[in-house]
């Protein structure tokens, strides 16, 4: 005898089974898509929040847990697809086609900013996510050295710069290479030029590079800082209203004072923070077997208490970094199977997690469609 499951017996089923990061049930929150039953076998789509979800396979057991005290239920099926959610404020602001921003800052020169703001750009593309990588370090652009892009020239006769950028129609296209977007102020102006950037400028500085470059559609906008606490954090708080921040730190103790600063400048300006990253952390030695912890230990989860933010993660002092950045061929694309890139990975994870908390939380969410 096939016995017949009626939708309502399967939505009341799911909605006892809670996403682990928004807490809410998936069909409030609008999870379940092409739901079909067919006499007693069922197949639905879990909708993410981001493709990057480390916890597919918990709410797949949950899932299942749930539908089998179904009297008579027979085959389930679970696939999944992604939605980013989209912060309003961003789209409302910038009237852009860009889901979310994401500041990478320290209040410290020198901690890696640049290379977790590629790395992580990569990562979350290595997700399937869209992303972008906005250089807006003008003081010392170093992505396109990075993701060995080139930089503008200066013109034989020395007078004017030679910009490394297409236009098309008054847009300026970005930059594309491992699967990302990417626009550097490098690309503008030669690292040579000898430019001032006074607080006004830095205001239409970034607003144009938000608006005026192609971005396209893109899940997640990641933008590297210029180091400190300055006018620029400013400006991109100020022109992009729903920007959220990361920190970076090193272990150390000094780097985790200015990190402080970095976090106290995001509180002042209302931007929240998505978590701290630790970089420069301990390392393995592989002769030794031993774990190496020359800038300190701990330091970055620390400072994430201190302040109640997320700890995303510890990147480790890996020459492998180092290479792969002055190569123009970061890790992530070099040695993609390595324990340093799988730690990118993982951070990524709780970086879109987080951000989908986050949007969630301010209630700015683009209503999803509900279930079809
Ligand atoms: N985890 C790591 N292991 C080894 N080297 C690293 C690591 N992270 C960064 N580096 C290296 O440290 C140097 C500084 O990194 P990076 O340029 O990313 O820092 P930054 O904070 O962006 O600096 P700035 O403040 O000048 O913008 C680079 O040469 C980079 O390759
Ligand atoms: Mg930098």
């Amino acid at each position: 005898m096939s016995s017949v499951i009626t939708q309502q017996q399967v939505l009341d089923a799911l909605s006892r089974v809670i996403e682990p990061e928004l807490h809410k049930d998936l069909v409030s929150l609008n999870m379940i898509k092409e739901l079909s039953i067919q006499g007693s076998a069922v197949s639905f789509k879990i909708e993410l929040t981001t493709p990057a979800c480390p916890l597919k396979d918990v709410m797949d057991k949950a899932a299942r847990a749930e539908l089998q005290k179904i009297p008579g239920i027979g085959k389930i099926e679970i696939g999944f697809t992604s939605n980013v959610t989209a912060n309003a404020r961003v789209r409302g602001a910038l009237n852009i086609p860009v889901k979310n921003i994401i500041a990478v800052a320290s209040g410290k020169g020198g901690v890696g900013k640049t290379t977790v703001a590629v790395n992580l750009a990569l990562a979350l593309a290595k997700t399937g996510a869209s992303v972008g990588l906005l250089d807006n370090d003008v003081y010392g652009p170093n992505v396109p050295l990075m993701l060995g892009l080139p930089y503008a020239q200066v013109s034989p006769d020395g007078k004017n710069s030679i910009p490394s950028v297409q236009q098309r129609d008054g847009r300026i296209l970005p930059a594309e290479k491992y699967g990302i977007k990417v626009f550097s102020i490098g690309f503008i102006y030669p690292p040579e030029a000898p430019l001032v950037w006074r607080g006004p400028m830095l205001h239409s500085a970034i607003r144009q590079f938000l608006q005026d470059v192609e971005w396209g559609e893109l899940d997640y906008l990641i933008i590297d800082m210029p180091p400190g606490t300055g006018d620029s954090q400013l400006s991109l708080a100020q022109v992009a209203a729903g920007v959220m921040g990361i920190i970076v730190t090193t272990p150390q103790l000094v780097s985790m004072s200015d990190a402080l600063k970095g976090l106290a400048a995001f509180e002042q300006l209302k931007v929240p923070v998505v978590g701290v990253i630790e970089n420069m952390g301990p390392y393995m030695d592989p002769r030794t077997g031993q774990k190496v912890a020359l800038f300190g230990e701990g330091g970055g989860e620390r400072l994430a208490a201190m302040k109640n933010v997320p700890f995303l993660g510890s990147v480790p002092l890996d020459q492998m970094v180092r290479v792969g950045g002055d190569s123009g061929k970061p890790i992530l694309i070099a040695d993609p199977t390595s324990e340093t890139a799988q730690r990118f990975i993982s951070i990524a994870q709780q970086v879109a997690a987080r951000v989908s908390v986050l949007n969630y939380q301010s209630s700015n969410v683009i209503p999803i469609s509900i279930i079809g």
